[in-house]
């Protein structure tokens, strides 16, 4: 098994702290929608926007280059956990981007791979983890490149037609997805709140060897880890002492 083989895992750290969630709401609602960013396109700020914003979720970044409208200041813990429990130091953060869920927005089968390579994401809160769900097609060919990994799948030439559902193990998990060699979309069933968080690194734009180093032995040993809920390219068993 190699970093790529792995489509999606739980990972091994600490869960994203408890917010006030209400707070956070409200922050979201005063500063949504964010025109100057999502304006922006093909930058390398996680935005994905460059088509129009209509996806199941809003996009409202925390942090894109600089920290937005007092987030830092307003949600220290989220801050910390990303430096403190990740290790990523806040000038290696990129961007944070936060996807809350459109309530009133069912599902659209919204087949995509996200721009960024390194994959971190965790959700400040998945409420109902049963019945709305993440799910993942692998794509046709296993072939690694260097591209531009935002991509909307809108037929089945470049991807399996069979449905994978991540586990979750928890409302406030951290994990991993792979944009190289899989699609991801979400169901949305009920009207319940998720809030998934995308980290973008310094990665983004240079070679940060040791924090890409670090991140995949931390994606490896936890699909190892968390085999049962994770989600392989190959079986995942030929990773076993590696
Ligand atoms: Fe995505």
């Amino acid at each position: 098994m190699n970093l790529y083989d792995i489509v999606y895992t739980p990972l091994d750290l600490p869960p994203c702290p408890k917010i006030d969630l209400g707070k956070l709401d409200s922050w979201i609602e005063s500063v949504y929608p964010q025109t100057e960013l999502l304006k922006q396109s093909g930058n390398k700020l996680i935005a994905g926007t460059n088509q129009k914003d209509e996806f199941p979720w809003k996009v409202v970044w925390a942090k894109a280059l600089e920290w937005k409208n007092n987030f830092d200041k307003l949600f220290p813990e989220i801050v910390n956990y990303v430096v403190n429990d990740w290790g990523i130091p806040d000038q290696d953060i990129l961007a944070l981007t936060l996807l809350p869920k459109r309530i009133s927005d069912q599902s659209k089968g919204f087949w995509h791979s996200d721009l960024d390579k390194l994959g971190l994401r965790f959700y400040i809160d998945f409420e109902d983890t049963v019945t709305d769900k993440l799910i993942f097609r692998k794509t046709l060919t296993n072939k690694i490149e260097d591209k531009n990994l935002f991509r909307v799948f809108k037929t089945s030439s470049e991807i399996e037609n069979k449905i994978h559902t991540a586990g979750i193990i928890d409302h406030r998990q951290p994990y991993y997805l792979n944009n190289y060699l899989a699609a991801h979309s979400v169901e949305n069933t009920t009207d319940k709140r998720r809030i998934a968080v995308i980290i973008a690194t310094n990665y983004e734009i240079g070679a940060n060897v040791e924090l890409k180093k670090k991140i995949d032995n931390l994606v490896i040993n936890s699909a190892l880890k968390f085999h049962n809920q994770a989600i392989f390219w190959n079986d995942w068993s030929d990773g076993i002492g590696i």
